[in-house]
């Protein structure tokens, strides 16, 4: 099987950690890099959660590069009641990592990683954009390099979990957003459309714990903030999956219901900043610029994720 060779992007993050975990316990993937990016807590605890999960899956040997700390122009997130829980991993308390960031920052590793194979390697964004708007920017033949972006961002048809109309990702820095959308990559995004229809119910949790092994514990205690915001706010016992069902652009694409549009972002700095939006009626004329996720069998891949993780800690057991 050719594998899928993947540098992630992301703002660890109770779902961030899930999908790292997913993506470890996924043979279609190769995970090759990570770089990290502020976004769900502070980037000096983003890259500290990376650094801290590679430590925990025992995968010491993906680099990670230290990214952006502050969005491209406006101003950063005031952080208050946070969902992801204060250190942003929920309720887990996985020890100081030993593993240190490499020296490069993540805006330079990701210049040379893309530039050193062009079109072999997919980069995979699951936080603000402001890393890869700023790798376009600086080096202008890194676009190009891309072999692919699979983007979890934006709320298409759906409404906001920022604002009302406006996506996290996106919302949090929409200048990168709309540099990156424009930038000419193929690109697969996975708004909130797809992502509210998969959720991973307490039950569930409850059912990888039956396994006889630290991550199914680990699960229960990322997701416990997580899942009080849910039951506070959407009146649910359990979480969107928002960032693991993105992986399925790769690992599961007939779970997804995937149309090609004309995507962009409104950086006009009113009411609707931050939304993403698609031309349904092809009144702009523009080319598509992506293909969307506008549905999932949810529940699908709620199984295909937890059959995953059960294989993953059969093969990963306790010694004893
Ligand atoms: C996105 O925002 C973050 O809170 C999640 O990690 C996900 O990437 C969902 O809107
Ligand atoms: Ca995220």
């Amino acid at each position: 099987m050719t594998k899928t060779r993947i540098i992630l992007d992301t703002d660890p993050g109770a779902d961030d950690a899930l999908t790292i975990l997913l993506m470890l316990a996924s043979p279609e993937i190769s995970l090759e890099g990570i770089t990290t990016v502020h976004g769900n807590v502070p980037l000096e605890k983003t890259t500290r959660n990376a650094l801290a999960l590679l430590e925990f899956f025992d995968r010491k040997d993906i680099p990670v590069a230290r990214g952006c700390s502050l969005p491209l122009i406006k101003a950063p997130h005031v952080e208050n009641d946070n969902v992801h829980g204060t250190s942003g991993l929920g309720r887990t308390n996985l020890p100081e990592p030993t593993l240190q960031p490499v020296a490069a920052h993540a805006v330079d590793y990701l210049i040379q990683r893309f530039l050193a194979e062009p079109k072999e390697l997919t980069l995979f964004a699951i936080g603000p954009l402001t890393n890869v708007a700023l790798a376009i920017r600086q080096e202008p033949k890194f676009a190009e390099a891309i072999k692919e972006m699979v983007i979890m961002g934006g709320a298409i048809r759906s409404g906001g979990n920022m604002t009302p109309l406006a996506e996290f990702n996106i919302y949090e820095d929409p200048h990168a957003a709309h540099v990156v959308f424009n930038a000419g990559i193929p690109i697969t995004l996975v708004p909130l459309d797809a992502t509210y229809q998969c959720l991973l119910s307490s039950a569930d949790v409850e059912r990888l714990n039956r396994i006889d092994s630290p991550i199914p514990k680990f699960i229960r205690d990322v997701t416990a903030d997580y899942m009080e915001f849910y039951l506070k706010y959407e009146g649910f016992s359990g979480c969107a999956l928002h960032d693991p069902l993105t992986l399925a652009a790769i690992i599961a694409p007939q779970l997804l219901t995937l149309e090609s549009h004309y995507v962009n972002v409104d950086i006009s700095g009113g009411v609707s900043e931050g939304k993403t939006y698609a031309d349904f009626m092809k009144v702009t004329k523009r080319p598509a610029n992506m293909r969307v996720a506008l549905d999932v069998k949810g529940r699908e891949f709620v199984e295909l994720f937890l059959e995953r993780i059960e294989k993953f800690c059969a093969a990963n057991a306790p010694t004893r």
